[in-house]
């Protein structure tokens, strides 16, 4: 039998000599910024039951939490959050402790992250926990520890405000069915404008409707303030408005507000938050490196009701930028092009047809030989094109080394969704269907259905949403083949003409779902190349309207 003793696991991995410097720095720096500022350290254990991650509001799956047994046969799990953790504490040991209370930990969380996705399962935070305080001066002081914090160990970084009332208010308004407001909920977080859309327009014509197309959108400087209160009419949004400006304006007088930018249309996973959110980014890390807010409700669940506010530091992250040398500031970061991931072939044809429509040279593109990155322009607007296979195209502005990408919906559902899904390109159209052989009944029977499909995890869901029980078959091309040769009962596959079908005498039993090419962007990028990225995006609708 092998034995794994030279390696470590996926997702895991040594540090050495000149990393464990960075994060002992980046540590220290930080730990320093927090001490002067009252808070007391705390180090909570490697192990919780894993009843304490299942508290209703969890952005956290169990699946996504490494689980053991202890001696009496109850389910352990690794720390997968220190906020949970530091609320069960004070609940126990520091029940009656004089409020408010400090905290600060600095300590690894374990997930389990997707296999080869190049992402660890270890992430070193750095994180306060500022317990039994309300208002705006608890929230000034929450965040403007994290501004300072993030300023001692990088000097290129913005964070976002906004307030989880906001877009809550004109949403709780629509008249909508509870799960209608749910996908609405979910597309606002994942700045799925296309989705947004759709559900929308779906729902009888509103003022609420309409405003939420609009206040979704909105980010950017102190300007956002005015545009958004022309668009607020409720109590709830104008009051987090107004609480939100009165933040700011505090901020502005300390001389802290830089690298703040607002974004109204901030949801953020977990059901906890209760007030202002934030999160930060920076340049060569495509994923927040910061999160932060006020989530009144948690201390509820610890029958402790009480005020709290904090925030969590990516130290992991920080470090690598550190190491990278990539503290550049924003304006540096400006200075080199954007940069778009596009799927070969199909949807790359059309893209070069949209960008021709826009005026931009594609010459480059269009003698490309077999130059995998290649220029676009127009005047001084100029595109680096990188093409690539349509999931790596995700990869790479998951990963953040590219700004955009032109991908199919297809990919998107099978491959996940770490990134900001912006606009429905509208080209490539074709749908998701369930198909085998002509007049078979699919359907009749009581044995396991053998299904073969390019798409295991669209093909799962497809079949879990109907209770159905069936053996998945993963195959590479034609799958089309798999039913005439007998190895499947039917497939699920894209059908776009429906002549690959025909002609092998195949016919559709089910559509699944309709499928088209979007435009994705990475999550830092969208934050700190906003009006570049939105002036293409308007571009693009212009011309597609
Ligand atoms: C796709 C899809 C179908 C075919 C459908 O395959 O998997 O096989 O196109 O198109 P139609 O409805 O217009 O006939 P693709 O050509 O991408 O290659 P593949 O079969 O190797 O995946």
């Amino acid at each position: 039998m092998k034995k794994y003793n030279k390696t470590a696991p996926e997702g895991s991995r040594d540090l050495l000599f000149e990393e464990c410097i960075a994060l002992s720095k980046t540590t220290e720096k930080i730990q320093k910024v927090l001490q002067k500022r009252n808070y007391n350290p705390v180090i909570t254990p490697g192990f919780e039951f894993l009843d304490l991650f299942s508290l209703q509001g969890n952005m956290l799956h169990s699946e996504d939490m490494f689980k053991t047994i202890d001696n009496k046969g109850r389910i352990l799990c690794a720390r997968s959050d220190s906020t949970l953790p530091i609320a069960r504490m004070v609940s126990s040991r520091l029940r009656g402790e004089q409020l408010p209370i400090r905290l600060y930990y600095s300590q690894p969380v374990y997930r389990i992250v997707p296999a080869l996705s190049g992402r660890s399962n270890e992430v070193y935070q750095i994180g306060t926990e500022l317990l039994g305080a309300e208002g705006k001066d608890a929230d000034l002081e929450v965040l403007s520890a994290a501004i300072e914090s993030v300023q001692s160990v990088l000097s290129g970084f913005r964070i976002e405000i906004g307030h989880s009332g906001f877009i809550k208010a004109f949403i709780n308004r629509l008249n909508a069915t509870p799960e209608q407001k749910q996908s609405i909920t979910d597309a606002c977080q994942s700045k799925n404008y296309s989705a947004l859309t759709e559900i929308l327009d779906g729902l009888e014509a509103s003022e609420e409707s309409l405003a939420l197309r609009k206040v979704t959108r909105l980010f950017g400087g102190e300007e956002v303030f005015e545009k958004a209160r022309k668009l607020c009419r409720g109590y709830d949004e104008k009051y987090a408005l107004e609480y939100l400006e009165d933040l700011y304006g505090t901020l502005k007088k300390q001389n802290l507000h830089t690298n703040i930018i607002i974004d109204l249309g901030q949801v953020l996973k977990t059901d906890y938050y209760s007030g202002m959110v934030f999160s930060g980014y920076a340049d060569g890390h495509g994923d927040a490196i910061i999160t932060g807010g006020r989530y009144d409700r948690l201390m509820e669940a610890f029958d402790m009701p009480m005020g709290a506010a904090g925030f969590a530091v990516d130290v992991s992250a920080v470090t690598q930028i550190v190491l990278g040398g990539k503290t550049k500031s924003s304006k540096d970061n400006n200075a080199a092009p954007i940069r778009i991931a596009l799927t070969k072939g199909r949807l790359e044809k059309d893209t070069v047809a949209l960008f021709k429509q826009l005026d931009y040279n594609v010459d480059e593109i269009e003698n490309k030989g077999r130059k995998l990155i290649l220029k676009v322009s127009k005047g001084d607007r100029v595109f680096e094109i990188v093409l690539a296979k349509a999931p790596d195209v995700i990869t790479y502005v998951e990963n953040g080394v590219c700004d955009l990408g032109v991908v199919g919906k297809d990919t998107i559902l099978e491959n996940g969704t770490i990134f900001y899904e912006l606009y429905d390109l509208g080209f490539g159209r074709c749908r998701f269907a369930l198909a085998s052989k002509v007049g078979e009944d699919f359907y009749a029977g009581y044995n396991i259905k053998t299904i073969a499909t390019k798409y295991p995890v669209v093909a799962r869901k497809f079949f879990e949403s109907k209770n159905m029980d069936v053996k998945i078959i993963k195959i590479e091309g034609s799958v089309e083949l798999a039913p005439l040769v007998g190895l499947a009962d039917a497939i699920v596959d894209i059908v776009e003409t429906g002549s690959t079908l025909k002609e092998n005498g195949l016919e559709v039993i089910e559509e699944i779902t309709p499928i088209s090419a979007r435009l994705i962007s990475n999550i830092a990028s969208l934050k700190l190349r906003k009006n570049e990225i939105e002036a293409f995006v308007d571009e693009i609708v212009g011309v597609l309207k």
